[in-house]
């Protein structure tokens, strides 16, 4: 496995792959890697005859007063994890080869991109989107992969590439959990071991807003109003918990058979995310 830190070095190495008759898949990522991560890297190896590894913590999909600055750095202890892990490449660039100081383009997806955390995190997905589809131009993969973890997120790269035409087929990969349900994700670092144990309890409120559902529940609006009271007798500060079609995001209705609840919450200082999908 190579790592490289330039678009130029980047664009070489696929070019010989590609003259070799290679498919390329790329996993994009911002470090900091768990075993979701490897889910993608292991799902990419299925797909194509190489796999190139993005990490790049990007700036642009951080707001104001995030934890930009704080996001763990872990770059030789991923690179390692990569190595037995089956990636051909790593791309590790400096924020400077990726954005010219005065880079104007902004790619942004309307609607989609203000709802659930688009509202709360206004720009994020601007700043997701703008980064994803560099990406995409920069590697040229034939696949790329993305964890359905981040469900607004893909809908979002979804519709990107959908809109701009990128001859790119858009894999989603299941949630990774630790045992107690808990999706693993980078953030889950900041918890306390108390914090942890009630983190498990934002996964356990949509696996019982489903049942709910699927045991014929008519009101989505109790159903959320339940579920982010849950939340709150649990120590969490919810942000929002919806109820959605999940091809689109908005809300659904009772025509709706396939279903997406979305819900964000904050434990202390750490903001987390989940979803559950399944069928009527
Ligand atoms: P990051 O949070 O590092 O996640 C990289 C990829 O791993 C995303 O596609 C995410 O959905 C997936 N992922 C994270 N936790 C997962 C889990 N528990 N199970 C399965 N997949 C999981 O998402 C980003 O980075 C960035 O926004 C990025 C797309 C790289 C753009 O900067």
């Amino acid at each position: 496995m190579r790592t490289v830190n330039t678009v130029s070095e980047l664009r070489n190495a696929v070019r010989e792959w590609r003259s070799a008759g290679q498919s390329v898949a790329l996993v994009p990522t911002m470090g900091n890697l768990h075993a979701g991560h490897l889910a993608l890297v292991s799902k990419a190896k299925e797909k194509a005859d190489r796999v190139v590894v993005s990490i790049f913590i990007n700036p642009t999909q951080f707001g104001v007063g995030e934890d930009f600055e704080s996001y763990p750095r872990t770059e030789q202890e991923d690179q390692e994890k990569l190595n037995s892990s089956g990636a051909d490449l790593v791309f590790l660039p400096a924020v400077s080869e990726v954005y010219a100081s005065d880079a104007k383009t902004i790619v942004s997806i309307a609607g989609l991109s203000e709802w659930y955390c688009g509202a709360s995190r206004p720009g994020h997905f601007d700043g997701v989107a703008t980064v994803v589809c560099k990406l995409f131009n920069i590697v040229q993969p034939d696949t790329a992969l993305f964890g359905l973890k981040d469900f607004q997120q893909l809908t979002v790269i979804r519709t990107m590439v959908r809109d701009l035409n990128f001859p790119i087929e858009i894999v989603g990969v299941e949630t990774v959990r630790e045992a107690s349900g808990l999706a693993m994700s980078s953030r889950n670092g900041y918890l306390s071991a108390d914090e942890k144990a009630v983190a498990a309890k934002l996964y356990q409120s949509l696996c019982i807003a489903r049942d709910a559902i699927l045991a014929g529940q008519q009101s989505y609006e109790d159903i959320e109003n339940s579920a982010l009271l849950f939340l709150r007798d649990c120590g969490f500060q919810p942000e929002y918990f919806t109820v959605c079609r999940a091809g689109d995001l908005k809300k659904a209705g009772m025509d709706d058979m396939d279903l997406v609840l979305l819900a964000a919450a904050r434990l202390g200082k750490t903001r987390l995310i989940d979803n559950i999908y399944f069928s009527r």
